[in-house]
């Protein structure tokens, strides 16, 4: 009799689970033409990757900025955005097709990860195990090694729909993939609002013991035109101090003033102004002002004067790369054919410092099993002239 009762439970259980799923179904074909519409304008094929299709997804807000986003890389390709006088580009460099994104570009709009930034010598411990990573830059390790974050197709839980400008990607990491330990389920939701903010929220968890640094890599250019440098945009960086580095670009562990030095951006200050006294040009972590925090707070802020447009740049995390795109250097071509030199874009991305696995003294990285890794930042694009 028992029996008899479960089964007609489960019987009632599946029926209503069909019965849902029938309905889902039935909605998603009895869409009006309009929906069909808006869903084409906002996923479109742009090929394949391991065999895996690869799809360009649009966020649309209601002032009709534009930012496309793939899920090979989790890379922003453009953010359509109009200058003072109306007229309408993209303030990021990217590509319009995915052979350009394989090539590879270094790192345009993608997402990065497992750690962002180098670690000395493709090495670190935890307890007492040592980790060995790949050494893809130089002796040292970069942005997750050969087959890092920006190089890996992600799920797409969550596509863009009419009134929801917003995607999510998810990725797991396996186990010892690169080098790392544990098992890494990532999670990343962009979303653009009606401000022409770009929301970025990483969320992360782990099996094992592992250290995690999650950043987006875009290169801006104000001005929407790689014809132009970014050295006459203006920065102002909440930053007191920043990560002095050795020649390979691994911070020497110091927590240097930036008072009195060409790293000061306490003040709006161009670019261009005093590069010429770093020698390569800018690559440096700076230590935000309040350290690591639990609600957002404006870092940075980018101008130029041409176009009027302005980038802010929210974040939780301690530490911000200034990137002033020194290796770019003509090589690679626009969509346009036109060539992308030396300082056409630049990075401000969020993140914890550089080689941290391997400085005691830099804020923690190692993401621990039942812990939760949450950090958001956002950038803010706006016309002020
Ligand atoms: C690093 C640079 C590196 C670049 C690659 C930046 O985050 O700091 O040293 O060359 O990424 O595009």
């Amino acid at each position: 009799m028992k029996k008899i009762k479960l089964s007609f439970l489960a019987i009632t259980a599946l029926a209503l689970i069909g019965f849902s799923c029938g309905n889902n179904g039935s909605a998603s074909t009895t869409q009006t033409d309009s929906a069909t519409t808006n869903q084409s304008q906002m996923a479109n094929d742009f090929g394949e990757v391991d065999g895996k299709k690869i799809t360009q997804y649009t966020l649309t807000n209601k002032a009709g900025d534009e930012v496309k986003i793939i899920n090979y890389g989790g890379i922003v390709t453009s953010w359509i955005t109009a200058d003072k006088s109306g007229n309408r580009s993209s303030v990021v460099l990217g590509f319009d097709n995915l052979d350009s994104y394989l090539t590879p570009p270094p790192y345009f709009g993608a997402l990065i990860g497992r750690f962002g930034n180098r670690i000395a010598g493709g090495k670190f411990k935890i307890g007492d195990s040592t980790y060995t990573l790949a050494a893809n830059n130089g002796r040292n390790h970069l942005h997750g090694g050969n087959k890092g974050f920006d190089k890996v197709v992600w799920d797409v839980t969550a596509a863009p729909s009419a009134g929801n400008p917003s995607i999510t990607l998810h990725y797991l990491s396996k186990d010892m993939e690169e080098g790392y330990p544990g098992n890494l389920d990532v999670t990343v939701t962009y979303t653009l609002t009606d401000a022409n903010e770009l929301r970025i929220v990483y969320d992360a968890t782990t099996d094992k013991a592992t250290p995690v640094n999650l950043t987006n890599h875009s290169y801006f250019n104000l001005t929407g035109d790689v014809a132009n440098t970014i050295l006459a945009h203006k920065l102002q960086i909440a930053a007191d101090r920043y990560t002095p580095v050795d020649r390979g670009l691994i911070p020497t562990g110091e927590l240097k003033a930036v008072a009195g030095t060409p790293f000061d951006f306490n003040g709006p200050t161009a670019i261009g102004a005093r590069i010429a006294q770093v020698p390569g040009g800018y690559d440096h972590n700076y230590v935000l002002n309040g350290g690591k925090t639990t609600a957002l707070r404006t870092v940075a802020t980018l101008s130029d004067s041409v176009s009027g447009r302005q980038l802010e740049v929210q974040t939780m995390e301690p530490g911000l790369q200034f990137y002033s795109g020194n290796f770019l250097d003509g090589t690679l071509k626009s969509n346009s054919g036109q060539a992308i030199q030396k300082h056409t874009g630049l990075c401000l991305e969020t993140q914890h410092f550089p080689d941290s696995p391997n400085q005691p003294s830099f804020p923690n990285t190692i993401l621990q099993p039942g812990q939760k890794y949450h950090t958001e930042t956002v950038y803010k694009v706006s016309v002020v002239q």
